[in-house]
């Protein structure tokens, strides 16, 4: 599946990527089986979100999921797809300090992980640069912070305003400078995700950021059709297709054919 386009292997592979303006594939995975699924489709990076504490355990939310859990989760991915990209998610307050991020992350990149991943603006900055400066690569994650959607209020498209939008502008210039290898940006207009994708010189992977980023990522179980009230961003690959493999290949070709998301997918 998708033999002709070749997968990337490395970060250095990702950032040259962006370089050359050639999309790259993301898709959550919370175990072997699936992330073979997504070897054979040519997606070329797992995210073992912590989304899982959604769609593997039933929680209303990912506040829940511990780092335990992403370790067990992040070696059955790294089982399935023993030469993948794979990102972990550090889960809820599992960097409240310095000292417990670096315990955390590490453990992360031990069992498997190529990069970590941290939600959090600005506030995150001098966190990343020292995780940096230890050698683990670190993707920022930006927009909608699902570890905040307590205080948020719910999962609402984020930088709507001019001063929401000049925030998260300011937050990835400062996660961008301080290191950060990678940004991820949810479920923000497409415009105010494109001004960052132009100003950064790190690749940018959206989620309901619409087309002007360098890469796309879903959760897993969105892509088959599983979510029963699924947001504006999401759409189903398994509808009219014959395997899982079949459905994740041709979320990869959208992607790299910049097909997804539609513009009636992302938010103006
Ligand atoms: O946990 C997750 O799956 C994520 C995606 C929504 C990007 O962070």
């Amino acid at each position: 599946m998708n033999e002709h386009v070749a997968v990337l292997r490395s970060l250095r592979e990702v950032w040259a990527a962006k370089a050359e303006g050639r999309p790259i594939s993301m898709l959550t995975a919370y175990d072997a089986g699936f992330a073979q699924q997504a070897v054979q489709a040519g997606v070329d990076f797992l995210l073992v979100g912590d989304s899982l504490g959604m769609v593997v355990q039933g929680g209303r939310d990912t506040l829940g999921v511990t780092i335990e859990d992403m370790v067990y989760h992040t070696r059955l991915v790294r089982r399935g797809a023993p030469t993948s990209l794979v990102m972990a998610d550090m889960p809820f307050l599992s960097d409240t300090s310095p000292d417990a991020a670096f315990v955390h992350a590490g453990a992360l990149m031990r069992a498997g992980a190529d990069i970590v991943k941290i939600e959090g603006g600005a506030a995150k900055a001098d966190l990343i640069a020292s995780l940096t400066e230890a050698g683990i690569p670190v993707c920022a994650h930006i927009g909608l912070l699902p570890q905040r959607v307590r205080q948020l209020g719910g999962y609402r498209v984020q930088g709507r305003s001019e001063e929401d939008a000049a925030r998260i502008l300011t937050d990835a210039r400062a996660l961008v400078d301080a290191g950060a290898a990678m940004l991820l940006i949810e479920c923000v207009p497409s415009g105010l995700a494109e001004r960052i994708t132009r100003q950064a010189s790190v690749p940018v992977i959206g989620i309901g950021a619409g087309q002007g980023v360098d890469g796309q990522v879903l959760v897993l179980q969105d892509v088959l059709g599983m979510n029963p009230n699924p947001p504006r961003f999401v759409r189903d690959f398994l509808r009219g297709r014959g395997s899982i493999v079949e459905a994740l290949a041709a979320y990869v070709s959208a992607v790299q054919s910049r097909q997804f998301p539609a513009e009636h997918e992302s938010y103006a």
